[in-house]
């Protein structure tokens, strides 16, 4: 008799797939953040890591199982074969090529559609009822590209959009006023991209720390006439991803919490808002096809609600340019 046979008497059948599975497609750099925040969160007890580079894949799993004593044992497994992700209550997409420097998000758009063309169908083969939230770039395009070759309905497909640009904005703008990041509360909407003319767009009128709206303190607040310069933040949002990228050549940690953040928000039903990229046809009179970032309420099926902010005709102006470029490049991908 096997020491496993004479340590254990089974007494009912093993559970092969938590209800909390989540795959992670793509273990580059961004893949590799997103799974580790949500491990080392505690997030998931089930995560499964695809990629076609199938080696990289089985060294990233072997290198995190061997912390699993320190993790709460998930199960944390991964493949080149998309049937390991069957079951998956949420698909993390993070495949793909990324900016180098120079190169502009929308420079990715058809390279990263090819890409999510190779990959989506096989996602919601084996997981049907699966929530997606489109990370690769463009977020925004890539997140209506993947809505398009899944079927699925329009709440369970969102990107990550400008998740990671409100959270840049809130520890910002907490760095000024030596509050923590999340008492400083601020929305950054649009689009997750920097085009000319179209960019992440800071309501500035949402910005407070305990109710006290800060505009009300400071109405020039984001204006150029603004002595303390607090447009600089927006900049500084703005610049962010290509600061990083000419210092380390991409970012990672950032994205990867942020994603981390989304995905507790969906596993435990907890209806949190998140700035993320949804369908905004017939949002603030916007009359086109794509996906762009507002505040929306998240919860175990995905996107529950959007919430109408105050925008001024500025705000409403740069958010419908976005629209307008976004349906443009839209309708140039070779699907
Ligand atoms: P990376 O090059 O480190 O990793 C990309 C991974 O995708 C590689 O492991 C590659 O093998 C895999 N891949 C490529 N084609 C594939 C396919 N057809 N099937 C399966 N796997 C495939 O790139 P990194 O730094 O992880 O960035 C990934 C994407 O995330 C980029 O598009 C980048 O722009 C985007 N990103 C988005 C952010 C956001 O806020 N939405 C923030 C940071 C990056
Ligand atoms: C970012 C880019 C890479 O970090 O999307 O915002």
């Amino acid at each position: 008799m096997s020491i496993k046979d004479s340590l254990l008497v089974n007494v009912s059948p093993p559970v092969e797939t938590a209800s909390d599975k989540v795959t992670v497609v793509g273990v580059g750099a961004v893949g590799m953040a997103c799974a580790f925040s949500i491990l080392t969160q505690g997030i998931s007890s089930d995560v499964v890591l695809v990629d076609m580079m199938e080696d990289k894949v089985k060294g990233e799993v072997m290198d995190i199982q061997h912390g699993s004593l320190f993790l709460k044992n998930p199960k944390v497994s991964g493949s080149g074969d998309y049937s390991v992700t069957a079951g998956s209550k949420i698909c993390v997409v993070t495949a793909g090529v990324r900016q180098k420097e120079g190169e502009s998000r929308l420079d990715l758009v058809q390279r990263n559609t090819d890409v999510l063309k190779s990959i989506i169908p096989k996602l919601v083969q084996y997981s049907p009822q699966t929530i997606l939230i489109i990370v690769s770039n463009p977020c925004d395009i890539l997140t209506y590209v993947a809505w398009k070759l899944s079927g699925l309905p329009q709440h369970k497909v969102f990107g990550s959009g400008t998740n990671l640009d409100t959270s840049r904005f809130r520890f910002l703008l907490s760095q000024r006023l030596g509050v923590s990041p999340t008492s400083m509360h601020g929305w950054i909407i649009g689009e997750h991209g920097d085009s000319s003319g179209g960019f992440p767009i800071p309501v500035w009128s949402s910005v407070n720390v305990a109710g006290v709206n800060l505009k009300e303190i400071n109405p020039d607040m984001g204006l150029d006439s603004d002595k303390e310069n607090w447009k600089q933040v927006h900049k500084d949002v703005v610049a962010a991803a290509y600061d990083i990228i000419k210092l380390k050549g991409y970012t990672s940690w950032g994205i990867g919490l942020s994603v981390a953040s989304l995905v507790s928000t969906i596993l435990r039903n907890s209806h949190n808002v998140h700035c993320v990229s949804v369908f905004v046809k017939g949002m603030h009179n916007l009359d086109f096809d794509v996906f762009l970032s507002l505040p929306a309420v998240l919860g175990s099926e995905g996107v529950t609600d959007v919430l109408v902010q105050k925008l001024t005709s500025s705000e409403r102006c740069s958010l419908k340019f976005s629209a307008a470029l976004m349906a443009e490049v839209q309708a140039g991908i070779q699907f």
